[in-house]
């Protein structure tokens, strides 16, 4: 493996992409064929499907696939898979497509950007599949009301995108393919991956820097697909990085992408699913910190640590670092953790989410050693815009 990248899940980057004269041609087609279209999530998906960020997937689960993976974490095939990729329709949408045939995926607007082979039409039960997934059949978890609020059916077969999806960040959207060739070209071996869907606050900041203490490099991937409505949008969160980026971590030593992933809210199994996604973006290295895709208290701190015991090392490929709670101590006068630091919890900066939020909202910047002032400044910004309608 000497100055390689880690090979992608399954040993090679899917693309299922077609470009040029086959995408028109492709386009071309999908007029003729019945059109489904698809919602942000699916949008997200069937992007990550093509471009290889959900490698070895090459289109939305049969049943096959999406029993085992539900129940066993593993592909049918034997690969570790965590979370179902799934595309949903109602009832009356699925009676009017056939099994064999082609139907063309479009976005919201009605526009084609894809072509499914729709292989198996298929029911599900939703209620096991939350309570396998996100471990509660609670619609107040916003994992599960999203699935509860799917169509009945289940659209299995491999997909060819011949038009991405429109999206923000272009510059900031590479595929593993431009991600791992940037990597290369950094001379980087060893890369960490840290998935967010925050503002980076000193805690991050501090796990991202252990981690750069032994590794190459540090691929910033925040995921800008669908997040919960009370999360910072994406376009804020984006001009935070930048300005932490600048101001505090050598440029030779980060890369700044996005993910268009949907946020599951999946706790555990998503640690995994994010640990495998961004080992097919050049990761051999991913942080898995505290509650990492936690909401309320569906899971328990470290349970998303935990959950890699149930996989050996090699399936996985890709190495976790596992990060307690840290915190700003007074006395240490540094972040630390329980691991590090023998002070008292008097002596510990420690703010909930929404005790931030509330600082934000009343232009109030919280502590230094909480958020850098940049940040607080882009943050507290935003917050007093008018929201738009
Ligand atoms: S997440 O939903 O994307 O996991 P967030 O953006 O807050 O949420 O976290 C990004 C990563 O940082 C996750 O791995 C999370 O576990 C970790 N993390 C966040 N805050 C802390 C903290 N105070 N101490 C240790 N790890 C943390």
């Amino acid at each position: 493996m000497m100055n390689e990248l880690i090979p992608p899940h399954g040993g090679r980057l899917i693309n299922r992409e077609v470009l040029g004269e086959e995408a028109a041609a492709l386009q071309e087609r999908a007029r003729s064929l019945p059109v489904l279209r698809l919602g942000s999530w699916a949008l997200s998906d069937l992007e990550l499907i093509a471009v290889g960020g959900f490698s070895p997937l090459e289109g939305f689960m049969t049943s096959h696939h999406y029993r085992s993976v539900v129940a066993e974490m593993h592909l049918p095939e034997g690969l570790p898979w965590s979370l179902p990729i799934t595309l949903s329709a109602s009832r009356e949408e699925a009676a009017s497509l056939r099994e064999g045939q082609q139907v063309a995926l479009a976005d919201a607007s009605g526009e084609p950007l894809a072509v499914l082979e729709l292989e198996e039409r298929f029911e599900y039960d939703k209620e096991a599949e939350a309570q396998a997934v996100f471990r509660t059949t609670d619609e107040a978890h916003p994992g599960v009301a999203a699935l509860y609020a799917q169509g009945e059916v289940l659209l299995g077969g491999r997909v060819t995108l011949f038009r991405r999806p429109p999206a923000a960040f272009a510059e900031h959207r590479l595929t593993p393919t431009q991600t791992r060739a940037a990597f290369a070209e950094r001379g980087w071996r060893t890369v960490v991956g840290f998935q967010t869907r925050n503002p980076i606050h000193r805690a991050h900041e501090y796990i991202q820097k252990c981690a750069l203490e032994i590794v190459d490099g540090l691929l910033l991937h925040p995921l800008v697909g669908e997040t919960k409505g009370d999360d910072i949008p994406a376009e804020v969160r984006m001009h935070c990085y930048q300005v932490l980026l600048d101001g505090y971590y050598p440029k030779d030593r980060v890369l700044l992408s996005v993910l268009p992933a949907a946020m599951r809210y999946a706790g555990p199994r998503e640690a995994i699913f994010h640990a495998l996604v961004r080992k097919n973006y050049g990761c051999s290295h991913f942080i898995v910190g505290r509650d990492h895709a936690g909401v309320g208290s569906y899971y328990g701190t470290y349970d998303a640590q935990k959950i890699f015991d149930e996989f050996t090392p090699e399936e996985l490929a890709v190495t976790p670092l596992f990060f307690e709670h840290t915190f700003y101590c007074r006395a240490c006068q540094s972040m630390v953790s329980s691991k590090t630091c023998p002070h008292d919890a008097d002596q510990r900066l420690v703010f909930s989410g929404t005790r931030v939020r509330e600082m934000l909202a009343a232009g109030e910047a919280p502590p230094p050693e909480f958020t850098r002032p940049e940040v607080a400044k882009v943050l507290i910004e935003a917050m007093s815009r008018p929201v738009e309608a």
